[in-house]
């Protein structure tokens, strides 16, 4: 489409495709504004306040046994809240804790210490058949969603296998059509083998999986991580709207800091299973007090890409 030097190419590219591309990193100037296009089209307004408590855990605690008998804290001593209509997103470096943390938040996993409390009531360290009545509440988004489907089922079927067996079958129907329509995937696909989509549209299909049950809490784990960066935007603007019209409240990890500060509205940043700092996105990742969120700033390449965000004015 386009070739020159790299400084060029960035700061001044001619084609609507290399723009566009460009316009897709998220990062400190994204903020508010939709990914995947480059005409500064606003995201829906972020609430000021948000709803109900959904998540509170309190002094978590989670070892395991590592290599020669050695002992791994995995999270050490976390505390954190999410509310509803909020994006809580967690970044940190491989092995830092973000997924142990998420598992012990959607009681995948029970920590060895501290408490989960889910919307006030007890959610960790009780018996699966206490938990069962609310796991519709909270559903999980990972980063390879076709590993986790069933190769032999269609898409529709793969966003109903949550619901089998609690709903009739009309209402079933209903809540797939309208789980696949806040993903945007169009009636074509409903038929299909998840193996003949793309990437963007299988993770579209998992998040779509995971609102059919009308959840509370959406626990995403690298959800766009291996995702090319226009399809990232999509489906990172894709996660705004869903929260503009549900309300639902978002766990959202991501090793990316790009990524994190432009959805979240409150960020943990973790490092050998601690909560080193937390904050606005504002004061964490453009303040950072603590000097290892300031490494990982540091460490972050830039791009010169503010020429190509219409609107803006240099
Ligand atoms: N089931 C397990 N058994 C043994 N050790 C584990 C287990 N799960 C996680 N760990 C260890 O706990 C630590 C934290 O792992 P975790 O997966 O939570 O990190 P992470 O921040 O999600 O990393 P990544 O960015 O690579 O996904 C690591 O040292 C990991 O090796
Ligand atoms: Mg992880």
């Amino acid at each position: 489409m386009e070739e020159g030097l790299s400084s060029e190419i960035l700061s001044n590219p001619q084609t609507e495709y290399t723009k566009l591309l460009i316009a897709a990193v998220p990062s400190v100037e994204t903020r508010g504004y939709r990914l995947s296009s480059i005409k500064r089209e606003k995201l829906p307004e972020r609430p000021q306040t948000f709803g109900k408590l959904l998540i509170e855990a309190k002094d978590i605690s989670k070892t395991f046994d590592g290599r020669h008998g050695s002992v791994v804290r995995a999270v050490d001593h976390a505390d954190f809240e999410l509310r509803a209509g909020q994006t809580l997103g967690i970044v940190g470096e491989s092995g830092s804790g973000k997924s142990t943390l998420a598992r012990i938040a959607a009681a995948l996993i029970d920590p060895d210490d501290g408490e989960v409390l889910l919307e006030g009531d007890k959610w960790s360290g009780i018996k699966e058949v206490a938990r069962r009545k609310r796991r519709h509440l909270i559903q999980v988004v990972s980063q390879d969603p076709l590993a986790s489907f069933d190769p032999r089922y269609t898409v529709s079927r793969i966003v109903e296998e949550p619901l089998l067996s609690e709903l009739s079958r009309r209402e079933r129907r209903k809540r797939v059509q309208h789980a696949l329509d806040l993903v945007r995937l169009p009636q074509s696909v409903y038929d299909l083998s998840p193996r003949q989509l793309s990437g963007g549209q299988s993770q579209r299909i998992a998040i779509a999986r995971a609102i059919v049950t009308q959840p509370h809490v959406l626990v995403a784990d690298e959800a766009v991580s291996s995702l090319d960066v226009s399809i990232q935007a999509q489906i990172l603007d894709l996660f705004a709207d869903i929260q503009a019209e549900t309300n639902i409240g978002i766990l959202f990890i991501s090793h990316d800091l790009g990524v994190i500060y432009h959805i979240s509205d409150f960020v943990l940043v973790m490092k050998d299973g601690r909560i080193v700092e937390k904050g606005t996105p504002q004061k964490v990742l453009v303040h950072p007090e603590h000097e290892y969120t300031a490494s990982l700033l540091a460490a972050l390449p830039k791009l010169p890409r503010s020429s190509v965000l219409q609107g803006s004015n240099n």
